[in-house]
């Protein structure tokens, strides 16, 4: 039997043969941009007001399609919708039920539309609700290393570069850190946001077209701050996906290094934090073992988030301009993209929230591997003496104190005074790990009272409330 007679298809017209199974089976995409169906709905919705205000279909069409889309948004949500390949995408599916309840005036509403325009404009609605729950998770996050941050400001702990030990810090300076880079992701967001934020509808397939539109009515209607330019870059355009894709990607590398620290921490080895107990598990083997799962998987979805992004771009590299089918692979990219990070942001605060840090343990651990050299060093430089000079005496003075087992400020006067003549009392002040923190004076260090001032700033940017 020809397509055309009894078809549910949105081209009968000119084929003569159906669609075989296979292909049906090979190219549908309902099974994952059915999560498209509210954007769709709503770009529907704005579709058909905009036709009645410029009299392509009548107010009452308008009303008629508006209701049975939002009866059919209703079954959707019910799981009362049935879906099958044959009718391919989300698109399509809602068209025939709207058609299939409302006959001549559902066949209306494709007026001066393409599924190139519409599904472009559907994902960008979708994208656009995501950054918005995306940021307020990684607000949340920032506010549990925040609220850490406070509860532990006067601990100081061992800083690292290159995984050795390097200079005290104070731990709140380092859980700050963590919310100046989530800091930059919101702001990556944010500016992500703005360009996603451009309504391609009223495109066309390609070339726009010959029908009298209103493009601002639907730019209006669905809250998009501008109508894109160029119908040809606009029903293909899938920069917006790009770069949501790399934020969270991003975001992700973030959380990833953040988890491979404290796994670190919470090693026996380290035993600096200890993790909350419902966000570890155990082993089915050894029952001793209490694993920071959690984390581990936090630092292995970063994976996924990195290549999804690299799909994405791959994707578009071939593309000759305007639409091609290609783009119908952008979807389960970023949406697996949105899935993972928001469901690693749902762990994540919760688990620094009930995060303890080691006080006895970080006490001891700050005492060895002479952390307060550096201070020492500047220490010599404010009394004059050339930078290197300093770097060579305190050099000789840590390993004098490394061959005999000892910490710096172990050392007596005598032994200091044969590496440098000049050495006095008030230059101890420099040693032991807590004083090196305090005597820290730059903008932007690890200094109590510039990281009590990144506390206050971090409040205020965070809208946490005093008292
Ligand atoms: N399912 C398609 C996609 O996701 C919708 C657009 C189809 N357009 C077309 N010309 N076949 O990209």
């Amino acid at each position: 039997m020809s397509q055309p007679a009894g078809s549910s298809k949105a081209w009968g017209g000119v084929f003569r043969e159906p669609t075989d199974a296979r292909v049906e089976a090979f190219s549908e995409s309902v099974s994952f941009d059915r999560r498209l169906a509210d954007d769709d709905i709503d770009g529907s919705i704005a579709h058909a007001r905009m036709l009645a205000s410029v009299g392509l279909v009548s107010v009452q069409e308008a009303d008629a399609i508006a209701q049975v889309l939002e009866e059919i948004r209703g079954d959707i949500r019910a799981g009362r919708f049935e879906f099958t390949a044959a009718r391919e995408d989300i698109h399509l599916h809602i068209e025939s039920a709207l058609t299939a309840r409302l006959g001549d005036t559902g066949r209306k509403l494709h007026t001066a539309r393409s599924r190139n325009d519409q599904v472009a404009t559907d994902l960008r609605l979708y994208c656009r609700r995501a950054i918005d729950r995306l940021d307020a998770g990684l607000t949340a996050l920032q506010r549990a290393f925040l609220s850490l941050a406070e509860r532990e400001r006067d601990l100081v702990i061992p800083g690292y570069t290159h995984l050795q030990r390097a200079q005290p810090v104070l731990a709140a300076h380092q859980l700050l850190a963590w919310c100046e880079k989530l800091g930059r992701d919101r702001d990556r967001l944010a500016d992500c946001r703005r360009r996603t934020n451009v309504l391609p509808l009223g495109s066309g397939a390609l070339a726009g077209t010959s029908l009298p539109i209103d493009r601002d009515h639907v730019q209006d209607a669905l809250g998009f701050e501008a109508v894109a330019a160029n119908s040809l870059d606009a029903a293909s355009d899938r920069d917006f996906a790009c770069e949501l894709a790399f934020v969270l990607a991003l975001a992700g590398v973030h959380l990833s290094q953040w988890a491979e620290e404290w796994i670190i921490y919470s090693t026996h080895e380290f035993g600096f934090v200890q993790l909350p107990e419902g966000f570890c598990t155990g082993s089915s083997i050894m029952p001793q073992k209490i694993n920071p799962d959690v984390l581990e998987l936090i630092r292995g979805k970063s994976a996924r988030l990195v290549g999804n992004l690299q799909g994405l771009l791959v994707l578009l590299k071939g593309l000759p301009t305007a639409y091609n089918r290609d783009l119908q692979e952008d979807k389960e990219a970023i949406f697996d993209s949105i899935d993972t990070l928001e469901s690693v942001l749902g762990v994540a605060a919760p688990l620094v929230e009930g995060t303890r840090f080691d006080r006895r343990r970080l006490a001891a651990s700050i005492a060895a591997g002479h952390l307060d050299a550096t201070s020492l060093m500047e220490a010599l430089i404010a009394a004059g003496v050339p930078q290197r000079t300093a770097h060579e005496i305190v050099g000789h003075l840590v390993r004098r104190a490394m061959t005999r087992g000892i910490s710096l400020g172990e050392l007596s006067d005598e032994e200091i005074s044969r590496e440098y003549a000049g050495w006095n009392a008030a230059l101890r002040g420099a040693l032991g790990a807590s004083r090196a923190v305090e005597r820290m004076q730059s903008f932007g260090s690890t200094a109590p009272a510039a990281v009590a001032d990144q506390i206050a700033c971090w409040r205020r940017r965070l809208g946490v409330a005093d008292g």
